[in-house]
């Protein structure tokens, strides 16, 4: 089976866990395209260009995920994000990806809308501002940072509020998006949601 599945939504919504499962459930690769965004702000916060950064981008910026997780890098994420030229570099990388032999999964903000119109799945994933912000605030602190519910709170709106009044590739759910509000649910039920999704999304193609 050969095909694209984008997993679009706002900031810990679950995205990147479901992503990562349905990849598993399938056997197709994954790709997290926020680390993409993550490890160009980080590398604006070490002092260089953006514009340079995304363009000079390898895979080693990226290998380190949890280097790219806290929340200083998610802010300058969302900053070089709004950049259409940074949004430019790092289109055909996502778009070579998206259609690999033996399919793919990625997870973004703009997968179903602009980098994937043609995906053959495509799920927004939402939960609450409050389940999000203490999803997001468990995970960091079970990894050693030293955040308040508050702070993780206030980054998550920021950037939500940047990342969907952009001019360029805005996050917004594709009008043939299938929508999955993951608040009320365990991560066991919106994954198998999403298999569901992807499962009929795969029969139509046989
Ligand atoms: O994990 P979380 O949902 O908090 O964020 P992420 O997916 O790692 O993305 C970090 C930032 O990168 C977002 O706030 C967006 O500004 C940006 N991003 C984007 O603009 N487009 C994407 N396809 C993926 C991420």
């Amino acid at each position: 089976m050969s095909l694209t599945v984008a997993i679009d939504g706002p900031a810990a919504a679950g995205k990147g866990t479901i992503a990562r499962a349905v990849a598993a459930h399938f056997g197709f690769a994954h790709l997290d395209t926020g680390l993409l965004y993550r490890a160009v702000g980080k590398r604006t916060l070490e002092g260089k260009d953006a514009l340079e950064a995304a363009e000079t981008l390898q895979p080693e910026h990226y290998a380190d995920a949890e280097a790219l997780r806290s929340p200083d890098v998610a802010q300058a994420a969302s900053v070089v994000a709004a950049m259409p030229e940074i949004r430019t570099a790092l289109v055909n990388f996502q778009r070579a990806f998206a259609r690999r032999q033996g399919g793919a999964v990625l997870d973004g903000r703009d997968i179903g809308t602009v980098i994937c119109p043609d995906a053959e799945a495509k799920l927004f994933v939402t939960a609450s501002d409050a389940v999000r912000a203490e999803r997001r605030h468990k995970e960091l602190v079970g990894k050693g940072h030293d955040v308040s519910l508050d702070e993780v709170s206030a980054d998550l709106s920021e950037r939500d509020r940047r990342d969907s009044a952009r001019a360029t590739a805005p996050m917004t759910a594709a009008g043939d998006a299938v929508q999955l509000d993951t608040s009320l649910m365990t991560i066991e039920e919106a994954v198998q949601a999403a298999i569901d999704t992807v499962a009929r999304a795969a029969q139509k193609q046989e």
